[in-house]
């Protein structure tokens, strides 16, 4: 009897070819090196690092997770080592892992997102940078970078600049009137994917005790809770741009995986998922290998003409 033939999931992110179209979110996967002796990295189309700064943080005061209705709230207040302990001391021990290291980069200033990717770029073993607009720009006033398509264009220009040896990726905010703006903001400025979407800002109270379940009061809700929504976002999204996107909000199961297909996401980030099993990611590359080759007719490009054939 002849072996099924292997199946090909490797996808092209711009000028990056992955080997799967499954990769660990941001926030949720450490620097990977806390996940290498449990899950088999080389399965994934890569991981994204825990979001890094020009200084070391110290992140929100706890509690900094709280469990909600088919999702979960977290304030860790983007807690790191900085990117130059990250250089120094975590990415030397990646560079034998098989897989896309991607690095996920965030500011409070220009100047910020700038000085992180210069000192990223000096760095070997990486595959690309993913920027978190997600943050509040201390120059204007709190105003978060994602929520203006003109902040949008300035921070993700300016990143363009300083980040020409590898891969930009925008990791967009939820939290805005109209997302495919944004998106265009990002792909015009030189974006070469975008990420969509970040956590959606919540809160969690406790009235018997009278205060927030989360140190930070408010936190990012993720999870399944999320998905519903974060679709309309990359469908929105993909309609506006024609660089590819990479969804993530909620993904569990196969299923989660081609529903983002479908609405347009070229591959898909795992995160809270994690937090419950430490290989979901690696079981969703498995359980996605299997449904293309026992099911003939899925492959991801028929799954999204499907879809934008009855609702195009
Ligand atoms: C505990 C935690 C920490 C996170 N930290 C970051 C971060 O540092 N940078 C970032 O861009 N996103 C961060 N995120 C957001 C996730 O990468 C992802 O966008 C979000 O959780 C939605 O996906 P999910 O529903 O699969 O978790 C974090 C999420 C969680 C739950």
């Amino acid at each position: 009897m002849s072996a099924a033939p292997a199946v090909d999931l490797s996808v092209q992110i711009g000028a990056l070819r992955l080997r799967s179209p499954v990769l660990a979110a941001s926030g949720t996967f450490g620097y990977g090196l806390e996940f290498a002796h449990l899950v088999n990295l080389e399965k994934l189309g890569g991981f994204v690092t825990k979001g890094l700064s020009r200084e070391p943080m110290e992140g929100a005061p706890a509690p900094r997770l709280s469990v909600t209705a088919s999702g979960m709230l977290n304030a860790v207040g983007l807690q790191n080592v900085g990117v130059r302990a990250f250089v120094q001391d975590k990415l030397p021990k990646l560079r034998d892992c098989q897989t896309a290291v991607i690095a996920n980069v965030f500011g409070y200033t220009i100047e910020d997102y700038v000085e992180v990717l210069r000192t990223l770029e000096d760095a070997d073993g990486l595959a690309g940078y993913e920027l978190n607009i997600s943050c509040p720009n201390v120059k204007c006033g709190g105003l978060q970078f994602g929520s203006d398509p003109s902040l949008v264009a300035d921070v993700v220009g300016a990143a363009r600049k300083a980040a020409t040896r590898r891969p930009l990726w925008v990791k967009l905010s939820p939290l805005v009137t109209d997302i495919g703006i944004i998106a265009k903001a990002a792909q015009d400025a030189g974006a070469d994917a975008l990420t969509v979407a970040n956590t959606y800002p919540a809160m969690s109270v406790d009235y018997r005790a009278g205060k927030s379940r989360l140190g930070n009061q408010t936190g990012g809700l993720s999870g399944p809770a999320i998905k519903p929504i974060t679709l309309r976002l990359v469908w929105e999204a993909a309609k506006a741009v024609c660089i590819p996107i990479l969804g993530l909000g909620g993904i569990e199961t196969v299923s989660d995986v081609f529903e983002y297909v479908a609405v347009g996401a070229t591959a898909v980030q795992v995160g809270t998922a994690s937090f419950a099993d430490p290989q979901a990611s690696e079981t969703l590359v498995d359980g996605v290998r299997k449904a293309i080759s026992d099911v003939k007719m899925f492959s991801f490009n028929e799954i999204r003409a499907n879809f934008l054939s009855q609702s195009g």
